[in-house]
């Protein structure tokens, strides 16, 4: 697979990276071990070098599964974690916390689960209104000096926040949810990135799924599913937002490609410093995802897609309100 550098960073990752959330969290029970690890190494093989994980997916689990199955090759591939949040006994996100004391403590609980002596990108969750964002840089900064992390990133920051990061510490990588439901990274922050050579990592990239065709109105989840929460994933708002669907299934036949590819495509297409992360658990998934790098649309088909989204409005909130008020901070 071909590599994109993350804005001036320097940090060289494959075009497409492997968002590994949801093989223990967020969308249902957890795959079984032995499967979550032949899937991760299975990316590998087929040319994947950037793996997304959290402290909070689990919380710890998944940074544990990356740990095991990406030890025989550490030195080869990138991998990217977050801080920022405080979990009651049950596991649940108990509150934000990104003091510089607890930035600190993940760093150095993330590196013994993920079995390694350096964090290659170290991101903050979710902006914290208690920390002024230039302790979070000042303490990431500090990480940085002495060797046990060698990135800084934020995660759906506002551009006011992004700009005094970064004049503190040079922030390597904003990762946000833009996919082609949910473009507003395009009016402000984009232009921003561009502007300071940040990278970008657009993450949920298949609109949790929903633009690969897979999931239709009548649709059911499990019960831990997060999407059973989402007010874009009613079955109301399902059935309007399927003509976006419908609209990337015509483009997909012309191109003689798959939905989820064009959506993949479509991201790739925007700025060579994007690098989307789409996550699955399946194996013959993460090959047409991985597909999509090979997928090239022309300005053509660019102006078709763009003209086509015009005509169609989307359903539904991204996040709960409560969820929502932690993003664009
Ligand atoms: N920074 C943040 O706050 C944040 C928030 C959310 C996610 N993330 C990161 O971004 C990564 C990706 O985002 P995401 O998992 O939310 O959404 P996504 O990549 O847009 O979609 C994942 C969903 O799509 C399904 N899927 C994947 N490929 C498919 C295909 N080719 N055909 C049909 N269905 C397909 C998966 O189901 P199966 O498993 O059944 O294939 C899964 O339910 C996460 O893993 C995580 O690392 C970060």
């Amino acid at each position: 697979m071909e590599k994109r550098t993350l804005g001036k960073s320097g940090l060289e990752v494959s075009a497409l990276g492997l968002g590994c959330m949801g093989l223990s969290y967020g969308y249902g029970p957890a795959t079984e071990k032995q499967a979550a690890i032949t899937l991760i190494r299975t990316a590998f093989e087929r040319g994947v070098t950037f793996f997304d994980t959290a402290e909070a997916y689990g919380p710890y689990r998944n940074e544990e599964l990356l740990g095991e199955a990406l030890g025989p090759i550490r030195n080869k591939v990138v991998i990217a974690t977050k801080f920022g949040f405080d979990f009651d006994s049950q596991g649940g996100q108990s509150g934000m916390n990104s003091r510089p004391d607890q930035i600190r403590k993940v760093a150095d609980a993330a590196l013994k689960r993920l079995k390694t002596d350096v964090i290659d990108l170290f991101y903050q969750h979710r902006v914290d209104p208690n920390v002024p964002i230039e302790d979070v840089a000042g303490t990431v900064q500090r990480l940085i000096s002495e060797g046990k992390v060698r990135h800084f990133g934020l995660s759906e920051a506002g551009a006011e926040t992004i700009r005094k990061a970064h004049a503190e510490q040079p922030v390597a990588v904003l990762q946000s949810e833009y996919s082609l439901w949910w473009r507003e990274p395009e009016a402000e922050i984009l232009p921003l990135l561009e502007e300071l050579g940040i990278g970008f990592v657009p993450f949920s990239p298949l609109g949790k799924g929903f633009l690969t065709g897979a999931i239709k109105a009548d649709t059911t989840f499990d019960a831990k599913d997060f999407r059973n929460v989402v007010p874009r994933f009613t079955p109301e708002a399902r059935k309007a937002n399927q003509a976006l669907v419908d609209l990337l299934g015509q483009i997909a036949a012309r191109k003689e490609t798959t939905p989820a590819q064009v959506a993949l495509a479509w991201l790739l297409a925007q700025k060579p410093w994007i690098v989307p992360i789409p996550g699955t658990t399946k194996l013959h998934r993460l090959e047409e995802n991985i597909g999509a790098a090979a997928v090239k649309l022309t300005s053509g088909d660019l102006g078709e897609i763009d003209s086509a989204l015009a005509e169609v409005t989307i359903e539904g909130d991204r996040y709960p309100a409560h969820l929502q008020a932690r993003v664009g901070r």
